[in-house]
C-alpha cells in the first residue's frame, strides 16, 4: 500500500505540471483565446505607453503576439514533458526517444487544440498553427537537450566506476525463518551498508516464500534506505508456495506473479528478469537451480545409490529435499535457467560482468564431500554445473562470480581464471563482501 502511494505521488510529480499546462493550452483554444479578446487585452496594456496607437498597428501587434504565443506555449510544454520523463528514476534517457515522446505528444496536443477551434464560433482552425506549435516543441526539445548537455555532467568511465565503489554483496537473508533471525539479517544489512559506505547492495536470493514477496521487498527497502541501489536475484525458497493452488504452473509463473510486481513497487532490480547495467559494469545472473552435476556419484543413502529420478523427485529413503512439493513445475528448470543466462550474458557486450546466482556454478564453492548419507544426498541440490560451463566460455569478461544457498561461505577461489566466491550463510548471520568495480578487487566483509 505504501509502495503504491509512493508510485502515485511520483507520477503526480512527473505529470501534474504537464496535465495542467495542456489544460491551459486547450482552454486557450476556446473562444476565450479569440483574436478580439486578446486585442482588447493588448489595447489596454499598450494604451498606457501610447494612447494614440492606431488600429492597423494594434492588429499587427495582436497577430504577431498570437503567433508567438503558439510557439512559446509548446516550448513550455516540451520542457515540462522532458522534466517528467527525466525525473529520477528516469523513464527515458535516450535523447532520440526523448525527442520522439516530446514532439509526438506535442503534435497530438496541437491537433487537439485546432480541433477545439473548429467548433468554437470565434475561432478558426489553421494547419499553419499546428506547424508553429510543433516548431515550439522542437525548440523546447533543443533547449532541454542543451541544458542537459551543459549542466548535467556525464562522468567519465573511470569516474563512474569510482562512484560505484564499493558494491556490497550478500545472500540468504532468510527473512521468514523466524522473526528474530529475519530481524537480525536486516539489521546486519543496515549495519554493513553504513560501515562500508556502499551505495549499491546485491542480494543473491532466499528471502522467503513467494506469496509474501511484497512484504520481503518492503522490509529490504526499508532496511537499505531509499537511496540504496538495490539489486537481487531469487533463490529456491523464493519460489516456494505455502499452499500451491494451481494458479502457478512453473517457477516462471511464480516469479511473474509475485516477484516482478514486488520488485517494481519497491524500486528493486531483479536479475531473473534483466541485466543491470551500471557505468563500466554489467550485473547479470539469476536463480540458477540444480542440474545435479555436483552430486557424488558414489553417495550411498542407507547403503543404496539414488538415481536421477530420485534426485529429480527430491526424495530417497526417507530423505526429502525441502523444495519437493513446494515449487510447481520444476522439471526442466535447470535447463531453462541456463538458457535464460545464455541469452542475457552476451548482452554485456564484453563489459566486465559481476555474475550473481543463488545456487553455485562451481564445485569448488561447495563444502567438502561427505560420507554422511544426508549431506551426500543433499549436495546434489547445491548448484548448476552447466551454468559454470557457460561462465567458463565467457571467462575473460567475468570480473567476479558470486553465489549463496549452501549455508557455507567459501574463500575467494579461481576457476578457469574466474574469481568466484560463495556468501552462503546460516539464517540470521548473513556474510558480506565488497566488490570494487574500479579495480575488480574483492574484500571479504563479514
Ligand atoms: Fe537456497
Amino acid at each position: 500500500m505504501r509502495g503504491r502511494l509512493k508510485e502515485f505521488s511520483l507520477s503526480l510529480r512527473r505529470w501534474l505540471p504537464v496535465a495542467i499546462w495542456a489544460g491551459v493550452v486547450l482552454y486557450a483554444s476556446t473562444s476565450v483565446g479569440s483574436g478580439d479578446h486578446t486585442a482588447g487585452i493588448l489595447r489596454t496594456i499598450l494604451s498606457w505607453f501610447n494612447p494614440d496607437l492606431g488600429l492597423a498597428t494594434l492588429t499587427d501587434i495582436n497577430y504577431g503576439t498570437r503567433k508567438t504565443a503558439h510557439v512559446v506555449q509548446f516550448l513550455v510544454y516540451a520542457l515540462l514533458v522532458w522534466r517528467g520523463l527525466s525525473l529520477a528514476p528516469a523513464l527515458e534517457t535516450s535523447p532520440r526517444r526523448l525527442a520522439v515522446w516530446i514532439i509526438g505528444s506535442a503534435a497530438v496536443l496541437a491537433f487537439s487544440s485546432e480541433g477545439i477551434q473548429l467548433f468554437s464560433p470565434l475561432r478558426s482552425a489553421l494547419f499553419t498553427d499546428v506547424i508553429l506549435d510543433v516548431s515550439g516543441a522542437v525548440a523546447g526539445t533543443l533547449v532541454a537537450w542543451t541544458i542537459a548537455k551543459l549542466f548535467c555532467k556525464v562522468p567519465s568511465s573511470a569516474e563512474a566506476s569510482a562512484t560505484l565503489d564499493p558494491i556490497l554483496v550478500t545472500s540468504d537473508l532468510h527473512l521468514a525463518d523466524s522473526t528474530d533471525s529475519g530481524r537480525a539479517a536486516l539489521a546486519a544489512v543496515r549495519s554493513a551498508l553504513v560501515r562500508s559506505g556502499a551505495l549499491t547492495l546485491v542480494v543473491a536470493g532466499d528471502f522467503g516464500v513467494a506469496v509474501r514477496a511484497s512484504e520481503w521487498m518492503a522490509a529490504l527497502r526499508e532496511s537499505a534506505g531509499e537511496k540504496t541501489n538495490l539489486i537481487i536475484c531469487l533463490g529456491n525458497q523464493d519460489h516456494w508456495l505455502e499452499h500451491p493452488d494451481g494458479s502457478c504452473q512453473s517457477p516462471e509463473d511464480v516469479r511473474e506473479r509475485f516477484w516482478r510486481p514486488a520488485c517494481t513497487t519497491h524500486g528493486i532490480r531483479c536479475l531473473d528478469f534483466e541485466n543491470v547495467r551500471l557505468p563500466g559494469l554489467v550485473i547479470s545472473g539469476g536463480y540458477g537451480h540444480y542440474d545435479f552435476g555436483f552430486r557424488d556419484p558414489d553417495a550411498l543413502v542407507d547403503g543404496a545409490l539414488p538415481d536421477t529420478v530420485d534426485y529429480e523427485q527430491g526424495s530417497f529413503r526417507g530423505l526429502i529435499h525441502p523444495d519437493a512439493g513446494r515449487i510447481p513445475g520444476l522439471r526442466g528448470e535447470a535447463r531453462r535457467q541456463l538458457d535464460s543466462m545464455s541469452r542475457r550474458l552476451p548482452l554485456a557486450n564484453g563489459d566486465p560482468v559481476l555474475f550473481v546466482t543463488h545456487t553455485a556454478p562451481f564445485d569448488r564453492l561447495l563444502p567438502e564431500r561427505s560420507r554422511q548419507s544426508e549431506a551426500a544426498f543433499f549436495r546434489a541440490f547445491s548448484g548448476n554445473e552447466s551454468i559454470g560451463r557457460l561462465l567458463v566460455t565467457h571467462a575473460p569478461s567475468i570480473a567476479l562470480a558470486v553465489s549463496g544457498h549452501t549455508f557455507h561461505a567459501s574463500p575467494l577461489v579461481r576457476v578457469a581464471g574466474i574469481p568466484c566466491i560463495s556468501t552462503g550463510s546460516c539464517p540470521g548471520s548473513p556474510k558480506f563482501l565488497l566488490f570494487y568495480p574500479s579495480n575488480k578487487s574483492v574484500k571479504i566483509f563479514i
